[in-house]
């Protein structure tokens, strides 16, 4: 089935340029859903994958341009080590495993966060992906791991700071585009829409300077349980706003 016949059957109304070209999302709540079925946490994990594939395939359907999701926080290195060490080798097992599919689907896998700390084992996967997708022209996938949105601000302006000492450029060149190339996010466009499961309505240091005109979408949900419909839903929400980047709304 084409993405236009996909849209119209899943999305009817809505045209293609009405889509987001870019969704974020924050996968919260795997830990509550575990343990609201009696399972450790780390069954929400694994679960989270599986959701995880399953919003990459949508995404990859509909035609969306950009999926970035929030796989694991600089923040969240405080958790038990068990904890950090089940979702790491769930990185290593998702890449490897979803390879093949990513391949077909044409997904081109990018890395936002820093590397140090990241288990070798996990760098080494997530180097390989990066490599095997890197000509791929479809959805680009961005996983956030090891991510934190201050200390990728702190990175491009020391960045920024070393090319000013060394006189590439001038203090009155730093632009707004300026500091945007120099963000993980570099090349892509922002998000438009920014989802997040579970219910909490916070940001907890993603993407604060590409989050600025996103239309923000909370789903009570926790991740695990997210279907291809609560997907939908944010999307005919996303559609309805009137997004007014400070100016007039269109409509008025
Ligand atoms: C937040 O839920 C989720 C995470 C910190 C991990 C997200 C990981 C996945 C969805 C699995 C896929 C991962 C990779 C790397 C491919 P939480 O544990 O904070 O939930 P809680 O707030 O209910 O405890």
């Amino acid at each position: 089935m084409s993405e236009n016949d996909y849209l119209a059957e899943k999305l009817p109304g809505i045209a293609r340029g009405r889509l987001p070209r870019h969704i974020a999302i924050i996968m919260d709540g795997n830990g509550r859903w575990a343990s609201r079925q009696g399972l450790p946490r780390m069954e929400g994990h694994r679960s989270g994958a599986k959701t995880l594939k399953k919003m990459v395939k949508e995404c990859v359907r509909l035609g969306i341009e950009y999926l970035t999701v929030y796989s694991f926080s600089m923040e969240n290195w405080k958790r038990p080590k068990e904890e950090v060490n089940f979702i790491m080798n769930l990185c290593v097992d998702y890449l490897t495993r979803e390879l093949p599919e990513m391949m077909d689907d044409n997904v081109r896998l990018k890395h936002l966060g820093r590397l140090d700390r990241i288990p070798v084992h996990t760098q080494k996967q997530l180097a390989e992906t990066l490599k095997k997708t890197e000509e791929n022209t479809g959805l680009t996938f961005s996983l956030a791991l090891n991510y934190s949105s201050r200390l990728e601000l702190v990175d491009a302006m020391r960045i920024i700071g070393e090319k000013v000492s060394r006189q590439e450029i001038s203090p009155d060149d730093i632009s707004e585009d300026v500091v945007s190339e120099h963000l993980y996010t570099a090349g892509m466009p922002d998000p438009d829409l920014l989802i997040r499961t579970a219910g909490e309505r916070r940001i907890s240091n993603y993407l604060l300077w590409q989050i600025a005109y996103s239309e923000f979408y909370v789903d009570k949900i926790c991740w695990p349980e997210f279907e291809a419909e609560h997907l939908y839903a944010a999307i005919r929400d996303y559609v309805g706003r009137d997004r007014k980047y400070g100016g007039l709304s269109e409509k008025m």
